[in-house]
């Protein structure tokens, strides 16, 4: 009896295996940058996804902590700390999505083009270690500033003859994130039920958040629509200000980039229909890279959406915004040539 009741459990139990093998592939998803503000919360909430099956943590310093500390978290994935260079190849190698949040944040009174020096070396660097190691992977760019640091990522990835403009992201979801944040609070609707494209770029003026296009909607009036977008698009800054030197937005920062990645994970494994706003290569507009609403799937992207009908207000906005977006992207465009 005993062994006719253990050859039952043990044959249900890989019956069970093998369903969960098939039903949710392997996947790796790689943090670069994950000793930071950002990457710790960031590297705890990969570690709740159970579409992860490793979780690479790479830093140049602090990993190993950080990685033993995540790792005795009972869930899916196996973690591994990674620690400085020579460690940089193992941490990306087999990469479905690479994240990267390593980089500096900005201080009170710093723009986010102000870390645009130290930021663009650092994401380089990486973005030339993905094209070896990682070609293939699904690339979320979280280093500011967005605007720059993405193309600078294109143009690595040209060199290196690796570029798939459908695997370039640059994490847009934190504008997303307190732009249904503030609309809730304003039109008094249950915050999980809203929606609101965000689109354009990055920093300040050109997140441009859509809400004429808002779900569930509400009468908002013209001050109040300034008001909202105005808070979205100062949204970092408040953060900044607010901890009056100790960096940026990390928690909420986290959750974003939790959120975007499983979108992607998500596309990757064939589930239809999941559009998130993202920093892409483009034709929505006549600048190279813009922000809008994205299909993922089993490639990256699927097709990029257009912007849909705008408001006059967020007509002007838009074309407000093209000239700084433009001078950014070309800015990164030309540091990676230069450098
Ligand atoms: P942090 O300073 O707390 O952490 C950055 C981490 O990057 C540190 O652990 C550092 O050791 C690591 N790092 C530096 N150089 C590296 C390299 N070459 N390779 C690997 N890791 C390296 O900064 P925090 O607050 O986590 O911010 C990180 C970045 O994210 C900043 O550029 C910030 O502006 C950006 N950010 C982006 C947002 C977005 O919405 N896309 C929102 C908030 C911040």
């Amino acid at each position: 009896v005993r062994s006719a009741v253990s050859r039952s459990s043990s044959s249900n139990h890989l019956l069970t295996r093998t369903f969960a093998t098939e039903s949710v592939p392997e996947r790796k998803v790689a943090v670069l940058g994950a000793a930071g503000g950002i990457g710790q919360p960031l590297a705890l909430l990969m570690k709740l996804n159970p579409l992860v099956s490793k979780l690479a943590l790479y830093d140049i310093g602090a990993t190993p902590g950080v990685a033993a500390d995540v790792g005795h978290v009972n869930t899916r994935s196996e973690v591994t700390g990674y620690m400085g260079e020579e460690q940089l190849g193992k941490a990306l190698e087999g990469s479905d999505v690479v994240i990267i949040p390593a980089g500096v944040p900005r201080k009170p009174g710093m723009t986010r083009d102000d870390l645009f020096n130290i930021n663009a070396g650092i994401v380089k660097s990486l973005c030339t270690a993905i094209a070896k190691y990682c070609p293939n992977a699904l690339v979320n760019m979280i280093s500011n500033p967005v605007n720059s640091t993405v193309p600078i990522a294109a143009e690595v990835f040209k060199k290196a003859g690796t570029y798939d403009e459908k695997k370039l992201f640059g994490v847009t979801t934190l504008d997303v994130v307190r732009a249904k944040t503030f609309y809730a609070g304003k039109a008094n609707v249950p915050v999980a039920e809203v929606n609101v494209p965000v689109v354009g770029g990055h920093a300040g003026i050109t997140i441009l958040p859509l809400f004429s296009q808002a779900t569930p909607k509400a009468n908002l009036t013209d001050d109040t629509i300034v008001a909202l977008t105005k808070r979205t698009q100062d949204g970092g800054t408040e953060v900044v200000e607010a901890k009056a030197g100790k960096g940026s937005a990390t928690l909420s920062m986290a959750y974003a980039g939790a959120l975007f990645a499983d979108a992607c994970l998500k596309g990757l494994n064939g589930v239809p229909d999941v559009v998130e706003c993202s920093f892409v290569q483009s034709t929505v507009t006549e600048l190279p890279f813009f922000a809008s609403k994205v299909k993922l799937g089993k490639n990256g992207v699927e097709s990029v959406l257009d912007l849909g009908p705008l408001s006059d207000f967020e007509k002007e906005g838009l074309e407000k915004l093209m000239p700084e977006l433009k001078a950014s992207i070309e800015k990164g465009i030309q540091f990676a040539n230069a450098n």
